[in-house]
């Protein structure tokens, strides 16, 4: 097929939920991808932040290859090597204690609030069973996460009823999460701790901190998103280590997997045996395939790794500021949102796309979540394709 009998294929066979850019993969190394016409691109966008170790990581694929050949699928009935092994590391690496794997972050928060809710009824000592979340989260597309995501609004018209029981706090608001808290009496807040489709915008600490008081004094669970800012993204494994704290559930997909689906929560001493065998199951959870990729991620990512994130991140940061059109950033580390002096993003986009150059769009802003191994060149050549646009 040819790039055009491939976008009328998708036109005519696939259902339309959501616009693609008009490039047609062909082949990918490192942070750079080449189209059926030959034209090359930087992905500064990686799958929304999935393949962490970029396309082709030898390490990765050897993992992955080797896994398929002997056994690509278990289920839940059986007992597997690798699945141990990444369910270990994950908790030793988090100070967590169990983990619950899915395929994807929306079902990872389907089992969030499924714990959240159970531990609710059955084992606080109020009844309670409302979930709190912020007015600008997004956290996935199942029935109950559209009922506990605001950034995109007006789909209880469309998809209602949706899941009831799930009430919005204003970010970064004290005082409306104190009040809502009272009015409510949740048994669970989450919360992204930097907001990926909200506008990549990271809670203030103070925020932060007084969510995590009110969950300790009035025995609610905090749920931590990390689907998007988890997993190295933002320069820290879990951005929950930059705030100070520990969850009772973290919820994480992406970058786990380097690009495989992959997710689960993470759960604590309070949650981790909230579920009992039979309540709760996803077929291809822990899948061997995906959780051979996901060691290889884990064993990536130490300091080294995270440090060099980090001054990546601050490079790509400082020289983006550099440039005249930027008026400022937001995220933390490789969660960058840019906002634009006097050019709408979006076609700020579609320019960079047309001109070599993968980015996503967030609310209001412009979106980059590179690959975690980007190179300094392919930054660079990011960033001289954002300078001839802008400057
Ligand atoms: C913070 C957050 N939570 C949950 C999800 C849902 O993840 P998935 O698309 O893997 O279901 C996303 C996806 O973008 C996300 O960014």
């Amino acid at each position: 097929m040819d790039s055009k009998e491939i976008m009328e294929a998708f036109d005519q066979y696939v259902v339309n939920t959501g616009s693609r850019f008009p490039v047609i993969y062909d082949h990918a190394e490192g942070a750079t991808v080449w189209d059926k016409n030959g034209d090359k691109y930087i992905d500064m966008a990686s799958g929304y932040g999935a393949n962490s170790l970029g396309y082709g990581d030898e390490e990765w694929l050897h993992a992955v290859i080797e896994q398929l050949k002997k056994f690509q699928h278990t289920s839940n009935l059986y007992y597997h090597e690798i699945g141990a092994v990444v369910a270990e590391k994950l908790a030793k690496r988090s100070g967590m204690k169990k983990v619950f794997f899915s395929n994807s972050g929306g079902e990872a928060n389907e089992a969030a609030y499924k714990i959240a809710r159970k531990y609710g009824n059955t084992i606080a000592d109020v009844h309670k069973n409302s979930i709190l979340y912020m007015q600008t989260s997004f956290h996935g597309r199942t029935i109950s996460e559209t009922a506990s995501t605001g950034s995109y609004p007006g789909m209880e018209a469309k998809f209602g009823p949706l899941t009831p029981g799930f009430f919005p706090v204003l970010i970064n608001d004290v005082d409306d999460l104190r009040k809502q808290v009272a009015e409510h009496n949740p048994c669970a807040i989450i919360m992204e701790l930097v907001q990926g489709e909200g506008g990549v915008i990271a809670l203030d600490k103070e925020f932060v901190d007084t969510a995590v008081k009110l969950c300790r004094d009035n025995d609610i669970l905090l749920i931590d998103d990390e689907v998007q800012a988890g997993i190295g993204r933002t320069g820290t494994f879990f951005t929950y280590e930059q705030y100070g704290f520990t969850p009772d559930i973290v919820s994480f997909a992406k970058g786990i997997g380097g690009g495989l689906p992959i997710g689960g929560v993470l759960t604590n001493e309070k949650t981790c045996n909230v579920l009992s065998a039979g309540e709760h199951g996803s077929t291809f959870g822990m899948n061997p395939a995906a959780c051979a990729g996901a060691n290889v991620v884990l064993d990536r990512m130490d300091d080294t790794f995270l440090q060099d994130v980090r001054e990546k991140a601050d490079y790509l940061r400082s020289e983006l500021l550099a440039i005249d059109e930027v008026e400022s950033l937001s995220g933390l580390g490789m969660m960058i949102g840019v906002n634009f002096k006097t050019r709408d993003y979006a076609q700020v986009v579609q320019e960079l796309c047309a001109h070599g150059v993968l980015t996503i769009t967030t609310h209001g802003r412009l979106r980059l979540l590179p690959p975690l191994t980007i190179t300094k060149e392919e930054i660079d050549e990011a960033l001289a394709v954002f300078h001839k646009l802008l400057d």
